[in-house]
């Protein structure tokens, strides 16, 4: 029983060294939607200059926020269903084009939303970026 039970821990530990994480799916969307206004070190791309509004440092979140990265404000941002087909907010929805696996995340104590795998990776690479 306890053989059996290592050996599925393991298989499990093999299957998620192989499959993508969100580090990998978080940073390759990134590399695909966001580096143009954003940059690939989230301070600013080429697509930034003409915008309504300017283009946040991506790596300051933390800092203009008296040093507390909020993970559920940067993944509601990021979400965007608040700015559809708002012409004052240049930045896409992005919630709505999130497909794939859906990973339970604890936005409040004790309250876990399934939230797409790939807007986790997109928060914990943005966190990694701060300065
Ligand atoms: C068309 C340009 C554009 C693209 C593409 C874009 N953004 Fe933005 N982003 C903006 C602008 C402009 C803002 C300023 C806020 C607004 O528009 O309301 C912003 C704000 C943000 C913020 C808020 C920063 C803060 O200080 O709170 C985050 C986080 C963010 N973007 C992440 C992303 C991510 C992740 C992607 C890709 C999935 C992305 N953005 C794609 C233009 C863009």
């Amino acid at each position: 029983m306890r053989q059996a039970l290592a050996a599925g821990v393991l298989g499990a530990v093999a299957v998620a060294a192989c499959a993508p994480g969100p580090a990998q799916v978080g940073r390759a969307f990134f590399d695909a939607n966001c580096v143009a206004c954003h940059g690939a070190d989230g301070r600013g791309g080429p697509a930034a200059a003409g915008l309504s509004r300017p283009v946040p440092d991506l790596s300051r979140i933390a800092a203009r926020n008296d040093g507390a990265f909020d993970r559920n404000a940067v993944m509601s941002t990021i979400d965007g269903y608040y700015r559809r087909g708002d012409p004052d907010h240049p930045m896409p929805e992005f919630g709505a084009t999130m497909d794939g696996r859906l990973v339970m995340v604890e936005t409040e104590p004790g309250v876990f939303t399934p939230t797409p795998e790939v807007l986790v990776g997109l928060v914990d690479y943005l966190e990694g970026l701060q300065r």
